[in-house]
């Protein structure tokens, strides 16, 4: 059999990113070729990874040897960066949110799929053992058929926003960069696409800060199969980072907060509640782009979402951020 061709790969921005650079580094079927900063970590970090550096995107982008970039820049660099990839036919693994408007979000789109390139974005909440448990519960109609569902992305991190390049960039949208991972999640359980949005905000917790937008926004959805939604990226929250939902079926309810997951299988207030119970291992960060790796290596599709899933999330931010500003409720097609 012919041997597979070892993946050549590049990292840039290494926040989150230096643990694509570990993931990277650790699969066998990918070489880390270089890493990418303008900070002076830069250097440090290249060392432990024991592979090259540059504080130049166009060196990776220059580099024919180069297969894979995994993104992770701040957002305002998205675009550009994932167009530069395309022109240049690498493929590209990208941090959430992979554009920041409507034009951008045509252009890759239209880009990509005249493209053979793989694309994929970082999704790490499906692979966490509470949504996969959720999943699972869901799938084996534990809850009967779902009529409505609600997320929180409880950030607790607003210093992030009003002390970090969050609150510098020209547009950040607390929905783009936190509520989107509700929304992939809704998508996947639902198995059922967002066709109408509307939604409103408030900036209380960041006021008098550098940090311009909406630190709060709630949104409400409605999905193609007619279920409810509701979803609340909440950056300001008095809380350490948590993800909360509740998931209402004709059948029973789910809701995960603070990392419990309690079953309700009746309307008895005297039935006992149950509590149930899964993994609280941590490694569940690696495997998305374990996956896309292995996709490209092995020529096949993703498994852990579909392309469809990846756009149809970033194009729900986009209608929730016009919603936003215009005040109105936003139908859309995806
Ligand atoms: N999927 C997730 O769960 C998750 C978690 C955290 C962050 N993120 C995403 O990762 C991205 C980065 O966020 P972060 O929290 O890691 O920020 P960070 O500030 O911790 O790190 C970003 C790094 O990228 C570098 N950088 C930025 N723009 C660059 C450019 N054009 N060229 C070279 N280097 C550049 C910065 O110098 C910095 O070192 C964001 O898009 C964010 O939404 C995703």
């Amino acid at each position: 059999m012919k041997k597979k061709k070892t993946i050549n790969s590049a990292v840039v921005g290494l926040g989150f990113g230096y643990l694509h650079a570990k993931i990277l580094k650790n699969n066998k079927k990918v070489n880390l070729i270089t890493v990418c900063d303008k900070n002076k970590k830069l250097k440090k970090y290249a060392t432990k990874l024991k592979c090259n550096f540059t504080n130049k995107f166009k060196d990776i982008l220059k580099n024919k040897d180069i297969d894979l970039v995994t993104i992770a820049s701040y957002d305002n660099f998205h675009y550009e960066q994932v167009i530069e990839c395309i022109k240049e036919k690498k493929h590209i693994f990208i941090e959430k949110p992979f554009c920041q408007n409507k034009l951008q979000y045509h252009k890759i789109k239209n880009l990509i799929n005249s493209n053979k390139i793989n694309f994929s974005t970082n999704f790490v909440l499906r692979n966490h053992p509470k949504f996969l448990k959720i999943k699972a519960i869901i799938e084996k109609n534990k809850i009967g058929k779902i009529y409505h569902v609600e997320g929180d992305y409880n950030y607790g991190r607003l210093e992030k926003l009003t002390k970090g390049w969050r609150g510098k960039i020209p547009f950040y949208s607390v929905t783009q960069g936190g509520g989107i991972h509700i929304i992939d999640i809704m998508i996947w359980i639902l198995k059922s696409l967002p066709k109408e949005v509307f939604a409103i905000g408030n900036k209380f917790c960041s006021l008098n800060s550098k940090f311009k937008f909406d630190d709060n926004v709630v949104s409400l959805i409605n999905f193609q199969n007619g279920v409810t939604g509701k979803v609340l990226s909440n950056f300001g929250s008095v809380t350490p980072h948590d993800h909360q939902m509740r998931i209402f079926g004709t059948k029973g309810t789910l809701i995960l907060s603070n990392n419990n997951l309690e079953f309700f299988s009746s309307r008895n207030p005297n039935k006992k509640i149950i509590r149930m119970s899964f993994s609280k291992k941590n490694n569940y960060k690696k495997k998305i782009l374990n996956d896309f790796i292995d996709s490209i290596y092995n020529k096949r599709k993703i498994k852990i979402l579909s392309k469809k899933e990846i756009f149809a999330s970033m194009k729900t931010c986009l209608a929730i951020d016009k919603s936003l500003k215009q005040k109105k409720r936003i139908k859309f097609k995806i």
